[in-house]
């Protein structure tokens, strides 16, 4: 078995974080190796599960499109595939891609027609992989050839970020493959709770589970890089993440 996560939202809703309690969920939930990809090109993803970037897949995009395969002898999908190995962080439980900042004027297609066989052949090593997007799908549809098993919406009980859900939700209905799940998470809610008019971009959406996450001070300090998460209690709702996505082992 090996399942795809992807987690979208807008910006700093709380995707990395989620991401990163989800991928300490599974590892202790029997789903290792997890491959985590952080597909943010503000990366920050290494951090919060106590890593550091040594190289990300844009860096050796252009280093693939320079080598000479002809002259090396190497075919260009050997190449790309030992350079990815230089990219992965590997640590207990999972390893770690950072796939870097968005494209330049360079055309990449070729790059990344090799890139999409390569991580989808990758996938197969890891009992579950997960996709830290950016609040766009452009990774999402690049990366993958597969069906996605869990989408986790990720929203602030404000309107903005409601919307920016409802506006991806509506997308993932468009993707050429298919979402079997959709989670949604509204998280950093405070004690006032999610007002009516801040829920009713989503009324006509369908999530299979929704989870609330109260705004919580060792959420807080993930982001601030001392703490990782595995060294942090989490709160309560979050623990049910890997179920509300289907993704008991
Ligand atoms: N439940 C929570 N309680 C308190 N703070 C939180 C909670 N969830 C996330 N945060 C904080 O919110 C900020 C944004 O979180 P995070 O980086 O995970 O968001 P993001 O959606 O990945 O952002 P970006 O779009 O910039 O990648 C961070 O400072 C994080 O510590
Ligand atoms: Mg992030």
């Amino acid at each position: 078995m090996s399942v795809i996560v992807a987690v979208t939202g807008k910006g700093g809703v709380g995707k990395s974080t989620m991401a990163a309690c989800l991928i300490r969920s599974a590892i202790e939930g029997g789903l290792a190796p997890v491959l985590a990809v952080d597909a943010d090109p503000n990366s920050t993803l290494a951090p919060m599960l106590g890593q550091k970037v040594t190289a990300t897949i844009s860096e050796i995009r252009d280093e693939v499109l320079k080598e000479k395969a002809n002259v090396t002898g190497i075919s260009k999908e050997r190449i790309l595939e030992m350079k990815l190995q230089e990219c992965m962080v590997e640590a207990k439980g999972f390893d770690l891609l950072t796939m870097g900042h968005p494209e330049g004027p360079t055309c990449y297609c070729y790059v990344n027609t090799l890139l999409r066989g390569a991580l989808s052949t990758m996938r197969a090593n890891y009992k579950m992989t997960l996709v830290d997007n950016e609040a766009g799908m452009e990774h999402l549809s690049r990366m993958n050839t597969d069906n996605i098993d869990c989408m986790v919406f990720v929203t602030e009980p404000t309107i903005s970020s409601t919307w920016a859900v409802k506006r991806t939700y509506d997308l993932s209905l468009g993707l050429p493959v298919e979402v079997r799940r959709k989670v949604l998470v509204w998280n950093k809610i405070r004690a006032h709770g999610i007002p009516e008019n801040v829920r009713e971009p989503l009324a006509d959406c369908q999530f299979d589970e929704v989870i609330e996450v109260p705004m919580d001070e060792n959420m807080e300090l993930l982001s601030i890089g001392t703490r990782d998460v595995f060294s942090l209690p989490l709160p309560g709702p979050v623990n049910r993440l890997l179920d509300a996505c289907g993704l008991r082992a």
